[in-house]
């Protein structure tokens, strides 16, 4: 595996590597749900790039930039041992300059839910994935559908910017009870652990409520309410493939999100019917 810390070094190290490329980027702390994307890149592609990097434009202020996890040996070690070619492993310096043009997040689904949340969270995460797109130039490119919101605008950045790569969706892993894997995860005690099982539960309890025809999203968001009541709830939203409320979930073409503090954790959980 090359380990590339500069445009140039990533550069070089793409020349020895002809052929298809699958791109997995990440912020690190890589858990299975990553290795899921790794995996899947391994499977389709000649070559493998994965990049590492906290990116600070996509973190608002207050937001946990210095505390986000870091895990450099273990994160080489995943990568090593999961047939990754080429980590690209910048520093700030590496990706930043000073006063840059910006991409920005659409005015209306940038904006919405997580963007709601967040406001300019988008801006920062199209932004480095243009510049990392650009820099790895890969085939495929892959992403999870725990990040729902944030897979629908890269796709739509792919589009309309009429950029050479596919995107790939991949489902999000969950532990054995649930629970989605996240890097933020970590911050959890075993007791905020147990309450964060509230969210996928509310899920499951979304797709059983579809499965025996209750359809009515003002149902379902009421029945969700209820079983996530004890934590500080940020929204729960009903939506199509392109970010537009529904009044009724249509199989094929709804996503039911969540978002929700535990404690001073704030999580994000979904289902695609
Ligand atoms: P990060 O949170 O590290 O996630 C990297 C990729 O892994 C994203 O595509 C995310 O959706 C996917 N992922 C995370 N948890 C997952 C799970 N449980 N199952 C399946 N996939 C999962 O998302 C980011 O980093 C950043 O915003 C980034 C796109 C790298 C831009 O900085």
């Amino acid at each position: 595996m090359i380990i590339a810390r500069s445009a140039q070094e990533l550069e070089d190290a793409l020349k020895t590597r002809p052929g298809s490329r699958g791109f997995v980027p990440t912020m690190g702390a890589l858990h299975i749900g990553h290795r899921t994307l790794i995996d899947a890149a391994r499977r389709e592609n000649e070559c493998v790039v994965v990049s590492i990097f906290v990116n600070p434009t996509q973190f608002l202020p207050g937001e946990d930039l210095s505390k986000y996890p870091r895990r450099e040996e273990a994160d080489f070690k995943i990568c090593e041992l999961s047939g990754v070619d080429i980590l690209f492993y910048p520093d700030v310096s590496a990706m930043y300059t000073a006063d840059e043009i910006r991409i920005t997040a659409p005015d209306v689904r940038g904006f919405i839910l997580e963007g709601a949340s967040r406001p300019g969270h988008f801006d920062g995460v199209l932004t480095v994935v243009m510049k990392l797109l650009n820099l790895v130039h890969p085939t495929r490119a892959y992403f999870g559908k725990k990040d729902a919101q944030q897979l629908a605008l890269i796709t739509q950045m792919v589009h309309n910017f009429f950029m050479d790569v596919e995107i790939v969706p991949m489902d999000t892993v969950r532990e054995n009870d649930g629970l989605a894997l996240s890097s933020r995860n970590v911050y959890l005690s075993s007791e905020e652990r147990q309450e964060a099982l509230k969210l996928s539960a509310a899920l499951k309890h979304a797709t059983k409520m579809v499965m025996q025809g209750n359809v009515k999203s003002f149902t379902i968001q009421s029945a969700m309410e209820e079983i996530l009541a004890p934590l500080d709830v940020e929204y729960v939203a009903i939506v199509n493939r392109a970010f537009q409320s529904l009044n009724e979930v249509v199989i094929g073409d709804t996503i039911v999100l969540v978002a929700a503090r535990v404690g001073t954790t704030r999580l994000i959980d979904n289902v695609w019917m």
